[in-house]
């Protein structure tokens, strides 16, 4: 496929590495390409780093890998371009939780406006895990999910198998609210149990799952 992911930071990168060693184009999406000549030589020649307008129009899905409150408003400016196509909300609220009761990636969705196609997803797997996807036992770490568009959610379920993760469909768009109040949860028990390495992660574990 043809990902775009806006952001060039931790995530994206981790994202866009693990998706090119997959076989999947990816343009990165960066407010200032031009002073990126050093990352386009860390990922390779397979990929590209662009423009916003540019990395949305190169991808079919979208993947919005900036700061929390950079969602919104990149969501409201590109609402255009974002319209057609599966937008993954990655970003978490923490503080900046919407206060009423929506998840963050709804005020993606509403920011899209009518026919937007947005699944959160990846809210809580750390960075530092996302080109090692098996944990310590063998099992592939899960990437807990949620979008109200099932297309979507099954290419985004595609796209996190394609990393070697197992995706865990949990629910509406709505119920992205919890994946955005897990968060805080596991950097908590990542840094009582773990030390804080952030190489921590949720496994769920179901009857049939
Ligand atoms: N780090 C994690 O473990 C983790 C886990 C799950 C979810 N998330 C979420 O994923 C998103 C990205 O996290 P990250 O850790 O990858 O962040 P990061 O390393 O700080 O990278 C964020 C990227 O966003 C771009 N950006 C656009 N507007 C920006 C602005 N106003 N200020 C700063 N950067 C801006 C920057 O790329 P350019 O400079 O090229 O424009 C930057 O490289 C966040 O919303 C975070 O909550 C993070």
């Amino acid at each position: 496929m043809r990902i775009a992911i806006l952001g060039t930071g931790r995530m994206a990168t981790g994202l866009g590495k693990g998706w090119l060693n997959a076989g999947h184009f990816v343009a990165f999406g960066s407010r200032r390409p031009e002073t990126k000549a050093a990352y386009q030589t860390e990922i390779g020649a397979d990929s590209r780093v662009y423009g916003f307008e540019g990395a949305i129009t190169a991808g079919e899905v979208v993947v919005i890998a900036v700061p929390y409150a950079e969602a919104e408003p990149t969501a409201a400016k590109y609402a255009d371009l974002l319209r057609d196509k599966i937008v993954v909300d990655i970003t978490n609220p923490f503080a900046s939780q919407p206060t009423d009761g929506r998840a963050g990636a709804e005020l993606t969705a509403s920011a899209i406006g009518d026919g937007a196609r947005v699944v959160a997803a990846f809210k809580g797997n750390f960075s530092t895990t996302l080109l090692d996807p098996v944990d310590h036992t063998g099992e592939p770490r899960d990437v807990l999910f949620a979008g109200d568009d099932a297309e979507a959610k099954g290419v985004v379920a595609g796209l996190i198998g394609d990393l070697g993760f197992k995706p865990v469909d949990c629910g509406p768009l709505h119920a992205a609210v919890m994946l955005d109040l897990s968060v805080p949860m596991l950097i908590e028990m990542d840094g009582r149990l773990n030390g804080g390495q952030h190489n921590s992660s949720f496994r769920f574990s179901y009857s049939g799952g």
